[in-house]
């Protein structure tokens, strides 16, 4: 397997890592966890070298496992995991409330050690980015683990342009994390030149589309109620009915290629640029080795330029975050569900990643809450950008 390195770091990984989560949580039932250790390990047999977890995920069972299914090959691996969750007050078994005080990093650090069954986190993203936490404080925290050498590396999960420098200025940052596929390309405007710009790398996550963009979901397939993709606009019947010219598209350029519509959509990301590793997750044999084999799959610039022509042409339906989502993420537009005309209003606040909930439905609600953003956003002295979908 080839091998990328991240930015101006030197970690180095290949090119197409492991996604560990949907083992353990989101994706439906929790897969047996003997045949996911079994998974992972036939993921380093084939030159698979990174491999994703993060605290929450379980909570603990995927770190757990990593752990466990890694210990054999400690030395040939990068595991990154991620701090910046806590349980949530109301007790609700699905973690969803933000914590990165300086203290409660070091305790997740710790426990992560433990699950992982390794001397050091090999890179360690803040899994989103805490509004109640200066990121300089977050960075100096994630700077003392790396002094006492318990941390190798530090990262971002859906961080601003603003964060990523103040975050870098402290201690360097070697990988952002973020959503990014031929679906959901709102990195590229000004997340990745920032990074080519400050030599940090990057990590695609949900590089398929949760499964939408491998052509093995259409607008018929039902999931299991535990799957959170039902609670996703983009997962509608509607939205996926809508979005299935995006897999058309896909399939037509994979059978030219004699490969699948997944090994098109992570060899799209691959080309993009050298230091982008995706992390497609999967929990199937035959699937890890179909989406590591995009890696030899080559886009000429005449795919390229197809591919982007013809999606360019493709208004993708749907937010791909829940419509209540708490305490992620990079946009507040997305808690809309915002799908051309049929919503008001849908609010970015870049950097302080706080949605609103309930996500605004008319016009008086979306003022109040752009008003309470306008506070945030003062109080945070980050930009604030106002995107209409009216
Ligand atoms: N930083 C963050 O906030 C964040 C958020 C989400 C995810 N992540 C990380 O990113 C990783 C990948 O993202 P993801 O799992 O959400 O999405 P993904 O990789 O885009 O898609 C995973 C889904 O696609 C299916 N799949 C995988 N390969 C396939 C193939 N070749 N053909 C058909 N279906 C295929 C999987 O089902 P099967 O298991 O049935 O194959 C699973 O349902 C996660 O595991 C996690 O580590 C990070």
């Amino acid at each position: 397997m080839q091998k990328r390195t991240f930015g101006n770091s030197n970690l180095e990984v290949s090119a197409v890592g492991l996604g560990c989560m949907g083992m353990s949580f989101s994706y439906g039932p929790v897969a047996d966890k003997q045949e996911m250790i079994s998974l992972i390990r036939e993921a380093v047999e084939r030159g698979v070298t990174f491999f994703d977890t993060a605290e929450v995920y379980g909570p603990f069972t995927n770190e757990e496992l990593v752990g466990e299914a890694l210990a054999p090959f400690r030395a040939q691996v990068v595991i990154a995991t991620k701090f910046g969750f806590k349980p949530a007050s109301n007790g609700e078994a699905r973690w969803s409330e933000l914590d990165s005080r300086p203290e409660h990093i070091k305790q997740v650090a710790a426990g992560s050690l433990k699950r992982l069954k390794v001397d050091a986190i090999d890179l360690f993203y803040q899994h989103r980015v805490d509004p109640d936490v200066p990121i300089e404080d977050v960075a100096g925290a994630v700077k003392g683990l790396i002094q006492e050498g318990k941390v190798k590396h530090f990262g971002l999960s859906e961080a601003g342009v603003q964060t990523i420098r103040r975050a870098h200025a402290v201690q360097p940052v070697t990988a952002v994390q973020s959503e990014y596929a031929l679906w959901w390309r709102n990195p590229e405007a000004e997340v990745l030149p920032t990074l080519e710009e400050l030599g940090i790398g990057f990590v695609p996550y949900s590089p398929l589309g949760k499964g939408f963009l491998t052509g093995k979901i259409s607008e018929n397939t039902t999931f299991d109620s535990s799957d959170f993709r039902n609670t996703l606009p983009r997962f509608t019947p509607e939205a996926r009915k809508a979005n299935q010219a995006l897999i058309d598209l896909l399939g037509q350029i994979a059978e030219r290629k004699q490969a699948t519509p997944a090994q098109i959509a992570l060899a799209w990301l691959l080309v993009q640029k050298p230091w982008i590793v995706p992390i497609p997750g999967t929990t199937k044999l035959s699937r890890l080795e179909e989406n590591i084999g995009a890696v030899a799959v080559e886009l000429t610039s005449d795919a390229l330029r197809e591919i982007e022509s013809a999606a360019s042409q493709i208004t993708v339906q749907g937010g791909s975050v829940p419509r209540t989502s708490r305490a992620t993420d990079r946009s507040l537009s997305e808690t809309n569900g915002c799908s051309g005309s049929s919503c008001w209003a849908s609010y970015y606040l870049v950097d302080t990643n706080i949605c609103l909930q309930p996500a605004p439905v008319d016009r008086n609600e979306a003022h109040m809450a752009l008003h309470r953003a306008r506070r945030l956003h003062v109080s945070s002295k980050e930009p604030l950008v106002l995107q209409g979908c009216v």
